[in-house]
Order: structure tokens, then C-alpha cells, then sequence
């Protein structure tokens, strides 16, 4: 009879981003970990302990992690699996066309791994996946001496290796209670708080955290447009709301919304889950909305600034990546607000610390720099889309001086609109006061270019 799985073992499915972290972590903790990655530059990179992916530490983690054997990148499925008592599947699961979670790679990962796991194995699911699916996989393994739960993941990009290493929280969700304690062992001795429950509340507990996060993100950002409509500033009004503990200041930053390879798909496959089973789920419907209004008002405010015609103006873009510390550009709001731009005539310059790679197949039309301050030389308006601290840091009066225009829109409240007027620039934000404009005309119309100016795109 096949010898049981050691848990001392881990398999881990997919050298994505979750994968490679959880992985990278747990041989850190001290387990054999096997990575098992089809795409052979991806394996080979990781097999010579270099990370594929921008975070912070990885490389290091990584390097180290792989010098002393306890990971291992390999190709198949079998050399993966045999032994191990616990698979972890961190495989992707797209959007669909629908807004549903596309699941043929976790199913096509799980059968793989069920025809090679030892027995007692555990198929811990840490992909994003809707309510019931960790249920029906269990109900649809050929084998009765395997079992499921799931695992999900609240890795920031950015900070990933932190949020490892000390996680606000463990949630193991499945049917058995000694195999979901097995797996909430991982990762050992941490002070944290756990929450061991059903499979089913376990992939609602990820998609509602996320799902609840980007909402607070949308109010805040509607409550921004009200406050440019009434003189409030929004930055105060994030500050006062967030002092109440049950409200708190995180997530609360107004600006160009979300992007990302989550918070868009999770609340959109939450409200397509919902809809599945018969609920309108109307709060996520608005925070989608709220969401992609946010960047055509940014381009609005950038062709409102400019007198209303964009064609042959050159607008210099700060920052691609969806967030700063990261090169991802996946659901990036400069997409959205690069190809608005373009589209309306404007040429235009960006850079980012990190992303221009990544971002140069996307945006054919844009030039793209690395230095910032050749980037804006001979702008007529500047517009920041990812809050990188070098940006805050830029010499602005040296910045309005290489301009051609002096206009500066600040799409993540980051940057010191008194610097920016004092040395010579307009300042306009997501719901801060302007700066270095002239007193408004009192009982003049508020927006003269509103956000439906801007064309709706879909991004591809
Ligand atoms: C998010 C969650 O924060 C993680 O807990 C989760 O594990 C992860 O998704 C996932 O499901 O894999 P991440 O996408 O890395 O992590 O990024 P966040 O830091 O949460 O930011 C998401 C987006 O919200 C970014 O576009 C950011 O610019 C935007 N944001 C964030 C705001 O516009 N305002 C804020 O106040 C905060």
C-alpha cells in the first residue's frame, strides 16, 4: 500500500504571484516545498532563485530559500506531489467574458494532482474561487482518501512577504476539522488570529474582504466628487471619518480608484456569483461604477484644464503601475486614463519607476521614459496616476519651469498642492481644493467638462 503524505512536504501548484510567495514563505518556515510551474522561463528562473515578479525582498527570499534546498522548482505534476501531504493550488482564475471566475485551470491543476497524491492527502485551494466550488471539487474526486479545504490568501502586492510573515489573519475553510487544522498549521507558531470554518465561508471571507475593501474605496471617492461640489476637502473628511475605530482610515484614500489582478475580478465574479443564485447584489453594481467613473473625471479634469480640446497637447503621465511597488499592470488605472487621453488627440509622455516594460506592449501609442523630469519637458499639463514617493519628491518648481503648460493633476492626493501653486502650477485633485487657480466666480457652474465627455473604454 502507497505510504501516507508528509506534511512536512508541500506542493505548491503555480508560480504566480500567490504561489511563489506562499512558497517562498513556507520553505522559509522550514518546509520541503516543490513548486511545480509548466512555463519552463518561469521554472528555470526559479529553479536558479530568481524571482520572476517585482516584490520587495522576493529575490533574496527566494535566492536563499533555494540555495538550501528546501524549494525546488519542477515540471511535472508527479515529481510535485508524490509524498507530499499538503497541495497547495495557486493557479489563476481570469475573469471570463461574463465577469465569472474562469476555474479549467484549478480543475485541470486538482484532477492532475489527484491522480499522483499520496494517500491522506490535502488539496488546499488558495485560488480566488466562488462560493461552493471547494465543495463540488471534493464531490467530484474520483478518490475517497483525499481531502479538500480552502486556503485563501490576503497577500498585498508591494508588501507580500510582510503580510506572510505576520498575517492579520488564517482562515482554513473546509468539512473535516482535523484536516483544516492540519493545513492552519502550516505556517506554524504565528500570532494570529485563525478562523477555521466551511469551505463555503472561507471563499466568501475573500471575496467579501475584498469586495468590501474596494467599496469603502468607491464611497470615499464619490464622497470626494461632493466634496470639490461643496469646498469641503477630502482628505480632512477621510481623516475625521477614519478616527472612529469602527470606520478607521485605511482604504479610505480617494483617488483614481482600484485596479489590479484582484480587487476588479473578485467584485465582479462576488456580483456575477450573486446574480448565479437569483441577488442583485446593488451595492457592488455602483462600486463598479463609482470605480470607472473616477478615471474618465480625471481625464475630464485634465481636458477641462486644457480649455477643452486635447488634440496636439502633450500630457505627461506619472507612475503605470497599478500601485507603487509593484511593475503590475494588470487593470492599472493608467491604461484606462492613457488610452482616454489618446483618444481624445493628446500625445503623450509617461513614465514609472518599474513598469515601462511591462507596460510598452499595452500602450503602443504612448513614449515612454524612464527619467521624470524629461518626461514632463515641454508638457502642457501633467497628470499622476500612481502614488510612487519619488514623485512627491520631484524639485516642482523645477518641474512647472520644463513645462510648457503649468497645469498639474494629481490623481492619487499625493502631492503638495501649495509647492506645486508657489512654484508657478495649477493644482487640481480627486477632492482636495484646488491650488493656484483664481478665486471661483461665485454661482458658476461647477464642472464645465463632466466625466461623460470622456469616451467609455473596455479594456481588453
Ligand atoms: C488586495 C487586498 O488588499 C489583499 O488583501 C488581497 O490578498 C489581494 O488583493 C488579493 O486578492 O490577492 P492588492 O491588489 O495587492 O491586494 O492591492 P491593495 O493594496 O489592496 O490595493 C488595491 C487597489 O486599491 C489599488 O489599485 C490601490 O491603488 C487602490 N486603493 C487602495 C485606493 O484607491 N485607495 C485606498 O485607500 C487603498
Amino acid at each position: 500500500m502507497a505510504q501516507q503524505g508528509d506534511d512536512g512536504i508541500v506542493c505548491v501548484i503555480g508560480a504566480g504571484y500567490v504561489g511563489l510567495v506562499t512558497a517562498a514563505g513556507l520553505a522559509e518556515a522550514g518546509r520541503e516545498v516543490r513548486v511545480v510551474e509548466v512555463d519552463p522561463e518561469r521554472r528555470a528562473a526559479v529553479a536558479a532563485g530568481r524571482c520572476p515578479i517585482h516584490e520587495p525582498g522576493l529575490d533574496e527570499l527566494l535566492t536563499a530559500v533555494v540555495a538550501t534546498g528546501r524549494l525546488r522548482a519542477v515540471e511535472t505534476m508527479g515529481e510535485g506531489v508524490a509524498g507530499a501531504g499538503i497541495v497547495i493550488v495557486a493557479v489563476g482564475t481570469p475573469p471570463t467574458p461574463e465577469g465569472e471566475a474562469d476555474l479549467s485551470q484549478v480543475r485541470g491543476a486538482v484532477d492532475e494532482a489527484v491522480h499522483h497524491a499520496s494517500p491522506g492527502t490535502v488539496i488546499a485551494i488558495k485560488s480566488t474561487v466562488p462560493p461552493g466550488t471547494t465543495r463540488a471539487l471534493a464531490r467530484g474526486c474520483p478518490r475517497d482518501d483525499i481531502a479538500f479545504v480552502m486556503f485563501p490568501e490576503f497577500l498585498r502586492e508591494g508588501s507580500a512577504l510582510e503580510d506572510l510573515r505576520n498575517p492579520s489573519r488564517v482562515v482554513v475553510g473546509g468539512e473535516d476539522s482535523a484536516v483544516v487544522q492540519r493545513v492552519a498549521a502550516l505556517l506554524g507558531g504565528h500570532d494570529t488570529s485563525r478562523l477555521l470554518c466551511d469551505s463555503v465561508s472561507a471563499e466568501l471571507i475573500k471575496y467579501g474582504s475584498n469586495a468590501f475593501l474596494a467599496t469603502k474605496i468607491s464611497f470615499i471617492n464619490e464622497m470626494a466628487q461632493l466634496c470639490e461640489l461643496t469646498g469641503a476637502d477630502v482628505d480632512k473628511v477621510a481623516d475625521g471619518m477614519g478616527l472612529d475605530p469602527r470606520i478607521g482610515r485605511s482604504f479610505l484614500s480617494a483617488g483614481l480608484g482600484w485596479g489590479g489582478s484582484c480587487f476588479p475580478k473578485d467584485v465582479r465574479a462576488l456580483e456575477t456569483s450573486a446574480g448565479y443564485h437569483g441577488q442583485s447584489f446593488w451595492l457592488l453594481k455602483a462600486a463598479i461604477e463609482v470605480n470607472s467613473q473616477q478615471r474618465r473625471r480625471f481625464t475630464a479634469k485634465l481636458l477641462r484644464g486644457l480649455g477643452g480640446s486635447l488634440e496636439g497637447r502633450r500630457v505627461t503621465i506619472l507612475g503605470l503601475a497599478f500601485k507603487p511597488y509593484t511593475d503590475d499592470m494588470r487593470q492599472a488605472p493608467a491604461l484606462d486614463v492613457v488610452r482616454q487621453l489618446e483618444d481624445l488627440g493628446a500625445e503623450i509622455v509617461a513614465t514609472d519607476p518599474v513598469a515601462i516594460d511591462g507596460a510598452r506592449p499595452l500602450l503602443p501609442r504612448t513614449t515612454l521614459v524612464g527619467d521624470p523630469y524629461q518626461a514632463v519637458t515641454g508638457a502642457d499639463a501633467v497628470g499622476l496616476v500612481t502614488e510612487w514617493p519619488e514623485y512627491r519628491q520631484l524639485d516642482w518648481g523645477r518641474v512647472i519651469g520644463l513645462m510648457r503648460g503649468r497645469l498639474v493633476v494629481d490623481g492619487r492626493n499625493c502631492l503638495d498642492g501649495e509647492a506645486i501653486a508657489s512654484g508657478g502650477g495649477v493644482y487640481v485633485s480627486m477632492g482636495r481644493r484646488p491650488r493656484g487657480l483664481p478665486p471661483p466666480v461665485p454661482g458658476a457652474a461647477p464642472e464645465a467638462i463632466a466625466p461623460s465627455a470622456v469616451p467609455r473604454l473596455t479594456l481588453g
